[in-house]
Formats: C-alpha cells, sequence, structure tokens
C-alpha cells in the first residue's frame, strides 16, 4: 500500500503533520478494502488550486478538493493491465483552513474529511449525480470518520503506572513495607511501559528515598509527578528522571483535583520547562482537555500534554460521559496536531479505560488507584496484566 504525499512549499504557513495524514489515508485504503492500490495525495494553496479548478471544471475561484481517477481505472485498454492506481486527490490547504475554522475543527479533521471525500470520488461515488447518492455518499463518509476515530497503527497505547499507594500504605504504619520500588519492579515484569510518582512536597506518600532507588531500578521509564515548587524543582534536576509532570498541588487534597492553568501562568511553567529542556527532560502539562490549555502549552515550549480524564470517568450518566468523552477526543487531536505528543489519565479504571486507550492521538495512559487496589484482591501481576489487556485490545480496534 502505497500513498505518495507531496506537500507544496506555498503550504509552509499552514502546520500539517504529514505523519498523520499519512496514517489516516493509509487507513482510509483498509477500510474501503484497496489498501492493494496506490494513491497520490498533492497538498497545494488556493492560487494553484484556482488554476486547476478552472481548467478541470471552468469555474472560477478554488474549491476544496478535486479527484483525478487514474487512466488504468478509467481506460478499458489500460485496466486489463492490472495497474492498482487510485489516481489524484489535490486539496486546497487555504481552503480547508478556512473550513476548518467556520466548521470549529482543526486542520487535520478537516483534511481528513476532504481526503475521505476525495477518495471515494475515485472509488466511484459522486453526489452531484443524484439525491440519492448525495445521501449514499453522505452516509458512507460519516461512517469511514466514525471507524477512523478507532483504528489505530500497530502502536500500542502504552500503560504507564503510578505506585503512589503503595507508598501510601506504608506510610500509614510508618514502616519500610510495602516498597513502592519493588511494586514498580512487578509493574514492569507485567507489561507496564512506565513507572510514575508524585514526589509532594509534604512528602505523605513518595519519599525522596524512593524517587532515587527507583531512578537506578526502573528499566522502562520513570516519570516524575511534581509541582513546580523550586525543592521539588532541583530534586527532578538531579535525578534525571526520563520525564516529568507538571501537576498543580494543593496541601489539602487528596489527589491531584483539576488540570494546570498553563495559560494563567506561562512564566513560572515556561521557565520550569527551559530548566527542564536544558538538562534533557522532556516536559508533559497536566491539563484539562481545553483547547486554551492546550495552545497555551504548546506556546511554552512542552513536549507532551496529559489530559485530565477525571470528569469522564466521574461522570453519571452515559449522556455526560459521551460528553466527556468527547471533549478528551477533540482536545487529543487538537494536541496532537500542534505537535505535542498526548497522554491521558486520572481515574481511569477497568471499565473507563478502553474507550480512551483507543483514540489514537494518545500515546500512553497513567494509572494508579484502580490498579493497586484491584491488586488487593487479586495480586500486583494479575491487576496489571489486566489492564494491560485491555489496553492491547482497544488499540487493536477498527
Ligand atoms: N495522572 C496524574 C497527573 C495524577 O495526578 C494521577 C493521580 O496521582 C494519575 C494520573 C493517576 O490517577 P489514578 O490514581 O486515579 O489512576
Amino acid at each position: 500500500m502505497t500513498i505518495e504525499l507531496t506537500v507544496r512549499k506555498t503550504c509552509k504557513r499552514h502546520r500539517i503533520n504529514t505523519d498523520l495524514l499519512l496514517r489516516r489515508g493509509r487507513w482510509l485504503l483498509r477500510l474501503n478494502k484497496v489498501q492493494d492500490h496506490t494513491l497520490s495525495l498533492l497538498l497545494i494553496d488556493d492560487q494553484e488550486m484556482s488554476g486547476l479548478n478552472a481548467q478541470w471544471r471552468h469555474k472560477p475561484g478554488p474549491t476544496n478538493v478535486l479527484s483525478f481517477p487514474s487512466e488504468s481505472a478509467t481506460d478499458p485498454g489500460l485496466a486489463g493491465l492490472g495497474l492498482k492506481e487510485l489516481g489524484d486527490i489535490v486539496i486546497s490547504v487555504d481552503t480547508a483552513a478556512r473550513e476548518a475554522e467556520q466548521y470549529h475543527e482543526t486542520l487535520h479533521q478537516r483534511l481528513t474529511w476532504l481526503i475521505t471525500h476525495g477518495l471515494l470520488h475515485l472509488l466511484g461515488m459522486d453526489h452531484e449525480r443524484s439525491e440519492g447518492e448525495a445521501q449514499a455518499m453522505y452516509l458512507r463518509e460519516q461512517q469511514l470518520i466514525q471507524q477512523l476515530q478507532h483504528a489505530k497503527d500497530s502502536t500500542m497505547t502504552q500503560l504507564a503506572i503510578n505506585v503512589d499507594h503503595v507508598a501510601t500504605i506504608r506510610q500509614a504504619r510508618g514502616i519500610t513495607e510495602p516498597d513502592p520500588v519493588a511494586a514498580a519492579a512487578i509493574c514492569e515484569l507485567a507489561g507496564a511501559a512506565g513507572i510514575v510518582v508524585h514526589l509532594r512536597e509534604d512528602r505523605r506518600h513518595i519519599q525522596d528515598r524512593d524517587v532515587h532507588l527507583l531512578r537506578q531500578t526502573i528499566k522502562t521509564k520513570m516519570n516524575l509527578e511534581m509541582g513546580a515548587a523550586r525543592e521539588i524543582i532541583d530534586i527532578a534536576l538531579a535525578l534525571k528522571p526520563d520525564m516529568v509532570t507538571l501537576v498543580p498541588e494543593k496541601r489539602l487534597e487528596l489527589t491531584t483535583e483539576g488540570g494546570l492553568n498553563v495559560s494563567g501562568q506561562k512564566k513560572k511553567l515556561g521557565a520550569t520547562i527551559e530548566e527542564m529542556s536544558r538538562a534533557g527532560i522532556p516536559v508533559s502539562l497536566f491539563i484539562d482537555p481545553d483547547s486554551k490549555q492546550i495552545k497555551a502549552a504548546r506556546a511554552i515550549g512542552a513536549t507532551f500534554v496529559e489530559i485530565h480524564t477525571g470528569r469522564y470517568c466521574d461522570a453519571t450518566s452515559e449522556q455526560e460521559r459521551d460528553l466527556e468523552f468527547r471533549l478528551i477526543a477533540q482536545a487529543a487531536e487538537e494536541a496532537y496536531d500542534l505537535g505535542l505528543r498526548v497522554n491521558a489519565g486520572h481515574g481511569l479504571d477497568y471499565q473507563t479505560t478502553a474507550r480512551i486507550a483507543a483514540l489514537d492521538s494518545i500515546e500512553e495512559l497513567s494509572i494508579g488507584h484502580a490498579i493497586i487496589t484491584r491488586a488487593v484482591f487479586t495480586g500486583l501481576d494479575q491487576a496489571v496484566r489486566e489492564m494491560h489487556q485491555i489496553i492491547r485490545e482497544a488499540s487493536r480496534l477498527g
């Protein structure tokens, strides 16, 4: 399956994620069962599109998408040669960007729809032929876009496990057991791709000794969750975890409550990101699924955002849960489109995780409470394996 993607230099003013478009293009070929065909995809500006629109459709001005079926598909002489070429889809990115704004979509959502529309034309559908065909094409587009939302590449969503609760039990007795360091090793053996610990200023669970030992023993990836407080920043700079996740930290909260107000603290958070970057530590910002926070995270140089899934998990009706899910899906997509890497977490359990794990823009889920509490009854190894299985299956959807 080959997709030849060409982006004209004149489209440089738009930030285009070519990997994402290629991935979606490949899925569209697969979903239409033409994965053994080749497709050419050309992204141009309005000026070039106006020329093509005048030449081929005798219409003035630019249009959003044009499809040109391959000659081997339309010429009976060539058809017999068995060439598997679908043809060309040409899209004006300027028009796509205007439409995205008009329909409150991201640029890549609009481009995805235009590729879908263009591909259906190449496959013989035509909304201009009759009302009935217009309806059929519209329905097929909706169906494909919905299937795409669940389509993932072979890369599985990763499971990072937060072991703070193991330390909470230890601190309740003030002795040395259970040890979060041993817990981390069991999680890794059972399939975790990373370990998360939150070193709080009040040291209510994870201790300095833990982070130092974990830095030496974690084989996968150590994600240090922390508030942007001077003392903790200095510990992180010396420790050099694989990444840090900045969270808002309040003394009286039981667990991290809301996401960071990034747009209101750009200077402080930007300075912390800068310090971490100089030490080679990528930073993730824990935020609510909110466009303003995503744009601010991008603007101050975060590598990742972790999208807060708490409201989705705490929803008390299906309707509310669907709404919260859509907000997360939209936020993850927007962040990914902007070039951020996207994680998600908080409150996820054995019922709520699959839907989030199926979102193709999310790279990693951070889960603590549900796994550690299940471990009390089933053992930690079993609890991790069950969650791992849920994520693996959800990643394969589509
Ligand atoms: N992500 C962040 C930023 C968190 O603060 C927490 C809680 O420590 C989690 C994920 C994990 O949440 P839970 O323990 O509810 O799975």
